[in-house]
């Protein structure tokens, strides 16, 4: 599907989208064209001008602001606009303002004639993805969300410290929403490639613990910062560098899911390996009794989110 000329549109030019837009010059090097869409087109212009003065650091790319017609001939388009979370706010408070703010985005885009893959990181995102591929329409396969990586990411930090260990030898996903009832999957968690549950003696407190401090992470960024960016950002970038450069990585996401565990109709936080098609397969990561029935509930919990969204 991808022709020789390799085109991203970033919708939505706040603090998540500039991250992922300076994170992706950076790290791809096959991207040809980047436009920028924002209401704020003025902040649009600005943002790339300010990103056109690292190409002599990357490579040549053509970035400049645009608007949704520009999407017609783009490989993907990410979205990043909608009101984020304040101080106390859950991400599914957000629900209902970013599903109408999402539907004035994915109409436009798809009647631009727009063939590509979309790529999702607003809150609540397993709920906002599921919306997007409804809106336009299009194949599963074709739309992502960016689901359970940050989280997963989260877990690995907390891991390292915990247990001193190095980050990179720790291989633990967070799975289900992105948000209250996500899990730590610590039945197939490995470090150094051994099963943590053979090589540390960590208690069921313990993996809570870790759980809990995954999930108020976020809210613990944004009481310090006011937002959180850089976590986020990088791995819509990491995505779409997959997606451009066909990199088939394997990567919790919010992911379509057609019948794994009974669950149907619905993105979740599940590993799938990504690539030019978008996702190529959600991954059947062989998890146990007892985390099925979390990501069961955490189906529930969504499904029930879903059914009260009006679009
Ligand atoms: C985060 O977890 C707020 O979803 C955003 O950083």
């Amino acid at each position: 599907m991808l022709g020789h000329h390799h085109k991203v549109v970033l919708v939505g030019d706040g603090a998540v989208g500039s991250s992922f837009a300076f994170s992706l010059l950076q790290t791809t090097q096959e991207i040809d064209e980047l436009v920028i869409v924002d209401l704020k087109k003025e902040k649009a212009t600005g943002e790339s001008l300010d990103l056109q003065d690292i190409t002599p650091l990357t490579s040549p790319v053509n970035i400049h602001a645009g608007d949704y017609s520009d999407a017609k001939d783009a490989d993907v388009v990410v979205i990043t606009a909608g009101v984020p979370r304040k101080p106390g706010e859950t991400r599914l408070d957000l629900v209902n303002k970013n599903t109408k703010i999402l539907s004035t985005i994915v109409t436009p885009i798809v009647e631009s004639g727009f063939n590509g893959i979309f790529v999702v990181s607003s809150n609540p995102v397993d709920i906002l993805t599921t919306v997007t591929q409804q809106l336009s329409g299009f194949p599963k396969h074709r739309v992502i969300g960016t689901g359970t990586s940050l989280d997963t990411a989260r877990l690995n930090v907390v891991l390292s410290e915990k247990l001193n260990v190095p980050v990179n030898e720790i291989d633990a996903l967070v799975l289900g929403e992105h948000g209250d009832t996500s899990f730590g999957a610590f039945d197939e968690a490995t470090i150094n490639g051994k099963p943590l549950k053979e090589v540390t003696n960590l208690t069921s407190e313990d993996y809570s613990e870790l759980e809990e401090a995954v999930k108020n992470r976020g809210s613990e960024i944004i009481a310090g910062k006011g937002a959180t960016f850089y976590g986020v950002a990088k791995y819509l970038a990491y995505i779409v560098k997959a997606i451009i450069e066909n990199r088939n990585v394997m990567l919790p996401v919010s992911a379509p899911l057609t019948n794994q565990y009974g669950i149907n109709d619905l993105y979740l936080g599940m590993p799938a390996v990504i690539n030019r098609t978008g996702i190529e397969r959600v991954v059947d990561y062989g998890l146990s009794d007892t985390e099925v029935e979390k990501l069961k509930l955490s189906a529930a919990k969504m499904k029930e989110v879903l059914d009260g969204v009006e679009f």
